[in-house]
């Protein structure tokens, strides 16, 4: 995977005292400073808002970890007018010393790390190893798309005798970011950071559980050099600000990763030409998953059974890219089930500041209150084969498996982004293939086989964005495992890939007779 002008960051080593210690103490020295209010950022200054809304961590949802200042539609056309008036001289400014600011912003995060790491911890209930490669995710984020425009920044010689042909991209003016809470500093970063690297005056609505972490991404963008307007924090509702802000003339751009319901809804209303709109907005959706892996006769259980365990209960299976189906081949499936079983008990779930803890709670308590009802759901279609107690005082569900699944079954089709697997039986592998296919999504899959024809018919036939084989299915690396469905899983190109940043950009050519 190798880049000219990226190099990815390492992950911290917490098998090492120090660096165990290291994030310890930035998790205590980050609880001394919960509680304070944290305000938009609006055309360069940080600014009053009538409305706050306070974010609790979902591990005590007594602790409260800060309070977010919400715009209003007026701010909200206030950020949009400085975003306009910033847009020439952010276009004009060359691609090197945009991506220097992006840069750096990199940098910074990689000087903060612990920080970071501490404030996702606590702000959305993430292991600290989890959120630790998260980190390391947004950090790559800046390094890797700064060194992608400047690879796009060389325009492509089509020249002819005669006449010179140069294909060149320039930014669409004004990108809207809509981000979720579930990687609240990797994603965000990632898409925010695409769209002001390739030239777009950018305004970010955070998820409003996750608010705070991206106030500190704020501050690190402004030390980083970004100029007034050109990145806009606006942290709001999504029924109203969100909204204005989808349909608004000005806007050429939205970058979108969260629920289907939300992102068809986004792109239904973007298509809508508004008066006064003299452009077509182009939308990026990332959605959600249904995501299988498949368990053959040949398949190393005991690889199995460790990587459907960390893809369906990593953090507490809120990620697009979790496991939450495991089609078994019958041969296999009740030893593999008793594994799985066995395994997952020995999980420990607990309130994520203490590094032992492998499973935290879910994001909040209407998270709480679907996944509970998807389990209640579950109970009239499948057998349960385990149901884990959750600890008392958060926002916890244990995790759930359920056994003897109908490929049809509600918990089988549709996205519970909680911990609650399905296991299915598969008479051969023709059928697991078909079952693993026949959802609306097609984002990550996975099969755990020793059987090359096996291997590459999954190759060929699983209709999958991003395909794990012999591994577990989350946990994309940038420039490794660039991300991204399709089907109802999404609309654009992979993120941390060589066709994201295009996206953000128009292309021109330039013909001289000469
Ligand atoms: N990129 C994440 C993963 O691969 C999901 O958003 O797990």
């Amino acid at each position: 995977a190798h880049h000219p002008g990226f190099s990815p960051a390492p992950d911290s080593n917490y098998a090492d005292l120090r660096q165990r210690e290291g994030v310890l103490a930035a998790l205590q020295q980050v609880r001394s400073q919960l509680g304070k209010t944290y305000q938009p950022l609006i055309n360069g200054e940080y600014c009053q808002t009538d409305r706050t809304l306070a974010s609790e961590n979902p591990c005590n949802p007594k602790e409260i970890i800060g309070s977010m200042g919400q715009i209003s539609v007026d701010q909200a056309e206030a950020a949009m007018t400085a975003a306009k008036a910033a847009f020439p001289a952010w276009k004009a400014t060359p691609a090197q010393d945009r991506a220097a600011i992006i840069r750096k912003a990199g940098d910074l995060m990689e000087q903060r790390r612990e920080q970071l790491v501490a404030w996702v911890v606590l702000e959305v209930g993430k292991p600290i190893a989890e959120a630790d490669a998260e980190v390391t995710e947004a950090i790559d984020f800046c390094h890797y798309y700064s060194a992608e425009m400047e690879r796009l920044d060389q325009a492509l010689n089509l020249d002819v005798v005669g006449e010179t042909d140069r294909y060149h991209y320039q930014p669409r003016g004004i990108a809207l970011v809509i981000a979720p809470w579930n990687f609240p500093i990797a994603i965000p970063t990632g898409m925010t950071v695409a769209a002001l690297v390739s030239g777009n005056c950018t305004l970010l609505k955070p998820a409003a559980v996750s608010s705070v972490i991206m106030a500190k991404v704020t501050e690190i963008l402004v030390e980083a050099g970004i100029p007034k307007g050109v990145f806009q924090y606006i942290p709001g509702s999504g029924s109203t600000v969100g909204a204005h802000l989808v349909k608004h003339k000005d806007v050429h751009m939205i970058a979108f990763t969260g629920s289907r319901e939300v992102g068809c809804q986004i792109y239904a209303e973007a298509a809508v030409l508004q008066p006064g709109q003299k452009h077509l907005k182009r939308v990026v959706a990332e959605m959600g998953g249904k995501n299988a892996l498949i368990i053959d006769e040949s398949a190393d259980l005991d690889q199995a059974v460790a990587g459907v365990v960390q893809s369906a209960f990593g953090y507490s299976g809120q990620k697009c890219s979790a496991c939450s189906r495991a089609i078994v081949l019958e041969p296999v499936y009740d030893a593999f089930l008793a594994r799985l079983v066995e395994a997952t008990k020995s999980l420990n779930i607990g309130p994520t500041d203490n590094p032992g803890v492998q499973m935290g709670p879910v994001v909040d308590g209407s998270a709480q209150a679907k996944i509970r009802e998807y389990i209640a759901t579950g109970k009239t279609e499948a057998q349960v084969a385990l149901e884990m107690e959750a600890p008392e005082g958060g926002y916890f569900v244990g995790p759930v498996i359920f056994s003897e699944v109908s490929p049809q079954a509600t918990i089988a089709q549709e996205e519970i982004f909680g911990p609650v697997l399905a296991v299915i039986k598969a008479k051969s592998f023709d059928e697991a293939l078909t079952i693993a296919n026949g959802t609306d999504y097609a984002l990550t899959g996975g099969i755990y086989s020793r059987t090359p024809s096996h291997l590459d018919r999954a190759k060929a036939e699983f209709e999958v964005g991003n395909l794990y084989i012999n591994r577990g299915i989350t946990g994309a690396i940038v420039n490794r495992q660039p991300f991204g469905g399709f089907k109802l899983s999404g609309v654009g190109s992979k993120a941390g890939g060589p066709d994201y940043l295009v996206q953000f950009m128009e292309p021109r050519v330039i013909t001289e007779n000469i």
